[in-house]
């Protein structure tokens, strides 16, 4: 395939060089005259000058005028082209934003000759280097303005550390590939065909959006647990006595969980130790004089998530929740368990009082003594003479005028058919655990759908409907009192 990189410092120069290790021929363009004309001399010295990297040079000599072409002159090159990767330099501004000056000049001037190319051949211009989230988008209506024909933009961020950035380029971990086709997909599934099925590296295909986002979260993920270690571990061996850092180290990092675990996002994590456990370790920090900040606002965080939703359902979905009724799914703190300790549904029912709910309809398959017997006994708070008990979550769901699924429950994914059938829109239905898989079909048929991790939807009135459990066509309403 042809290929151009713009830009050719650390991120486009080992870019160019390891795809023309991998056949394709590749036009590496810089404005920089001198930048490029050192590259040209096939040099160690001089390559190394501006980027040095271990095994570049020779990469770069083997290649030189056989794949990997220099250039100051994208024109020359653009004909025919398959794929333009942008590395350009994207530097912070004083205020934290990025500035895209010379993304935008670069953009803009291949946008013009891009407009003027004879051979109309579909082309994707991809962003390589770290761009805001929203570039790719930019860089289309770049594109447009122009008049600029059959082209696709994507997102294939970079994931390279200096001083391995070889070593990166020829075996990443992922290829995360952000586009709007198929047939761009395809175009980059040829350029990447060395990595597509490979059995160790994840080739992820998504939307530009999330690839530009995946690039900000995975650098500010390993920030965050550098912080973790510099913040908390190093702070405890220091401040107490006879804690070896190194075993520490290996103690905690030998959990097996630390990768995807974790990452399920839901409305707080809640159970017997960790809120005990970070509070503690806050306590037993601070005592011995040293910071908390980081574990201050992790716990603060979980705990503000577990009334977040209902935050999102009053300013987002502008539901008021004054004299209505609410299923409440779930009240452990997770499945498999009738623990309440911590559970978000603790906040979740004190939230939903506060602001006036008329009645709550709970359920959950095996935590309803727990919750009547420990939590929501009406003689300490006559306002739990709201909450109702059910023995499914169909009957919970009868007559109320929104629903609150607060704990991952397996049986809860099939909620989406029991809705419908059992309710009629307009109804919110927040999901704190992302259980409905079919959420779309409850959109389409009019109800609001608002899940943690996710945009609101909502309903498209009038939409497909399906025929009720008893035959009653859905939109009547549900033959229950409240
Ligand atoms: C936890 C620790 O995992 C365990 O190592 C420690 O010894 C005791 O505390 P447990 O309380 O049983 O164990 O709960 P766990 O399975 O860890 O889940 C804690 C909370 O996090 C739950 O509310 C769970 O639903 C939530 N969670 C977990 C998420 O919200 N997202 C996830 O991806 C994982």
């Amino acid at each position: 395939m042809k290929i151009v990189v713009i830009g050719t410092g650390y991120v486009g120069l080992p870019h160019a060089a390891v795809l023309s290790e991998y056949g394709h021929e590749v036009y590496a363009y810089d404005i920089d005259a001198t930048r490029i004309a050192a590259y040209q001399t096939g040099e160690a010295d001089d390559i190394e000058r501006y980027v040095n990297e271990p095994g570049l040079a020779d990469i770069v000599a083997e290649n030189l005028n056989r794949y990997l072409f220099f250039t100051t002159d994208i024109s020359d090159v653009i004909e025919g082209a398959d794929v333009f990767f942008f590395c350009t330099n994207t530097p912070p501004n004083r205020d934290g934003s990025t500035d895209m000056t010379n993304y935008l000049a670069a953009a803009n001037h291949l946008a013009g000759l891009l407009a003027a190319r004879r051979n109309k051949q579909r082309v994707v211009l991809v962003n390589k280097s770290t761009v805001p989230i929203g570039t790719a988008r930019l860089l289309e209506e770049v594109m447009q303005e122009q008049g600029v024909e059959n082209f696709g933009v994507a997102s294939n961020p970079e994931f390279l550390a200096q001083g391995s950035a070889v070593e990166g380029s020829r075996r990443p971990d992922r290829i995360v590939i952000g586009a709007d086709t198929l047939e761009d997909m395809q175009i980059l599934r040829r350029l990447y065909s060395q990595f597509v099925n490979h059995v160790r590296i994840r080739y992820l295909e998504t939307t530009p959006e999330t690839a530009e986002a995946i690039k900000y979260m995975s650098n500010t993920l390993l920030l965050t647990y550098i912080s973790f270690w510099n913040g908390v571990g190093a702070r405890l061996a220091e401040a107490l006595p006879n804690i070896r850092m190194e075993d520490l180290k290996i103690g905690v990092t030998s959990d097996a969980r630390i990768s995807t675990w974790g990452s399920y996002v839901s409305n707080g994590a809640g159970g017997s130790c960790f809120g005990k456990d970070i509070q503690s370790l806050i306590y037993q920090l601070n005592r011995a004089g040293r910071s908390t900040d980081l574990l201050q606002a992790v716990y603060g965080i979980n705990e503000y998530q577990k009334t977040y939703l209902i935050d999102r359902a009053i300013h987002e979905a502008r539901f008021s929740f004054n004299q209505k009724t609410v299923a409440l799914l779930g009240l452990s703190f997770k499945k498999r368990t009738n623990d309440m300790r911590d559970s978000a549904a603790l906040r979740v029912v004190e939230s939903l009082l506060a602001r006036g709910v008329r009645a709550i309809r709970a359920y959950d398959p095996l935590a309803m003594e727990e919750a009547q017997r420990n939590w929501f006994n009406p003689e300490k708070n006559h306002l739990f003479e709201r909450i109702t008990y059910h023995e499914t979550a169909v009957e919970a769901i009868r007559g109320t005028d929104a629903l609150y699924i607060s704990t991952d429950w397996e049986e809860f994914r099939g909620l989406a058919r029991t809705i419908q059938t059992t309710v009629k829109a307009p109804y919110l239905v927040i999901d704190g655990r992302r259980m409905l898989p079919d959420f779309d079909m409850l959109v389409a048929a009019g109800y609001d759908y608002l899940p943690v991790g996710g945009a609101l939807l909502q309903g498209r009135a009038g939409g497909d409907r399906l025929p009720s459990e008893n035959g009653h066509e859905i939109g009547k309403p549900a033959p229950v009192a409240r």
